[in-house]
């Protein structure tokens, strides 16, 4: 007990200085990282390149290098970009905007063929991997190359990822999770997914790993973060994306992507990723306090500590119970919408407080 209080007290201290970063930079975060890749632009040739401390090696399998899966970071030569997809962070979007930049229908594809468009195989897109091995080490130490990636704030993510893979599409979290258990633990495996248990869920991918619920720090190897100069956030996305399409310039006709691609928007939807088209909602906090209990939230916290640990990802911070006047008062809040209409004889008053009538 005094264990986890103390780990709780760790978090929270790690949490506030998470705020107080998030506070100070995130608008100035991304302007900071552009200038720093502006004032860091300079035409190196290859000697110097090698001579540089900051030269990395690539490894054959390096994450960004080896990885099969559909989340290969996308490298688009006209704007000199490398981007790196998170699974659960707008990706589907993210997929249409690359190949609009490449020129490429865009086009959300029709109902149930969203897959193809995430698909390498399908989509067109020229991954980091489509390159030899020296070309890919040479443009990831290339300065005049932008990495970009997008992430979000983990337990929002982690929500998403339950309503996404396993309350909607059961089948998902079925084949992925359940199937390989020996056959009662499956059965229990499939009753949690009718129940749509949050809590199991989450246990369980600690054990069950896939794409949508990895950490999204690994998503790039430890090394390979010093590159990346641009991190986007999906609490705002949109002002994120606009500040990176304004920065990115085609080296055919010297115009932004925004110019280019960017400002009409999508056809149909306005300006892009304003409002979230591939379905990922954004959650609100009041939308996560529905989810999470407090034990729920400290098991993410300690969990998938490293996601706040590392500052480049400098996420908003959503701490939902850190406050106790907070809690006292979600508890609360949960307690009406429970049991509103049960038996319980609850009701709050106008100051928030638990008159019990029994
Ligand atoms: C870096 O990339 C730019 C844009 O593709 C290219 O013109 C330049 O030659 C590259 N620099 C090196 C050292 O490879
Ligand atoms: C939900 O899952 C947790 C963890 O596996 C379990 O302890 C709990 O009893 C489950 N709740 C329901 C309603 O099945
Ligand atoms: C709940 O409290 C109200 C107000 O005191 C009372 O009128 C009502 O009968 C109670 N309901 C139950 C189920 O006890």
């Amino acid at each position: 007990m005094i264990a986890l209080r103390e780990n709780f007290l760790f978090i929270s201290v790690i949490c506030i200085i998470c705020i107080s970063f998030a506070v100070v930079t995130s608008d100035g975060w991304i302007s900071s990282q552009i200038a720093s890749t502006q004032s860091s632009r300079k035409a190196l040739d290859a000697e110097d390149m090698y001579l540089n401390d900051e030269y990395i090696r690539l490894e054959e399998n390096d994450v960004i290098y080896s990885r099969q899966w559909w989340e290969k970071p996308v490298v688009i030569e006209e704007y000199s970009l490398i981007f790196f997809p998170v699974p659960k962070v707008a990706c589907t979007e993210f997929k249409l905007l690359l190949r609009r930049m490449m020129g490429l229908p865009y086009d959300m594809p029709a109902n149930g063929e969203v897959h193809l468009i995430q698909d390498p195989k399908h989509n067109n897109l020229k991954t980091l991997d489509d390159y030899p091995l020296e070309e890919a080490e040479a443009m990831m130490n290339n300065n005049t190359f932008t990495k970009a990636i997008f992430v979000r704030e983990p337990k929002e993510r982690l929500l998403s990822a339950f309503l996404n893979k396993f309350v909607k599409d059961k089948f998902y979290f079925r084949n992925i999770c359940c199937k390989p258990l020996p056959q009662d633990q499956e059965q229990q495996c499939n009753e949690m997914i009718w129940k749509q248990n949050f809590t199991y869920f989450l246990e369980r991918t600690q054990d069950c790993h896939d794409p949508h619920w990895q950490i999204q720090y690994d998503v790039v190897d430890e090394k390979w973060w010093s590159k990346i100069d641009f991190v986007g956030h999906m609490h705002h996305i949109h002002v994120d994306a606009k500040s990176l399409l304004k920065f990115l310039r085609s080296n055919k006709d010297g115009l932004t992507a925004w110019e280019k691609v960017g400002k009409e928007g999508w056809e149909k939807n306005g300006e892009f990723l304003q409002q979230n088209g591939a379905g990922h909602a954004t959650g609100s906090e009041q939308k996560l306090a529905k989810y999470y209990t407090r034990e729920l939230e400290v098991f993410v916290e300690e969990k998938y500590a490293i996601e706040w640990k590392h500052d480049i990802l400098g996420f908003d911070e959503i701490h939902l119970y850190g406050d106790e006047k907070e809690q006292r008062r979600i508890e609360k809040r949960n307690l009406r919408s429970h049991h509103s209409a049960s038996k319980i004889n609850v009701s709050i008053d106008p100051n928030g407080e638990i008159i019990n009538r029994e």
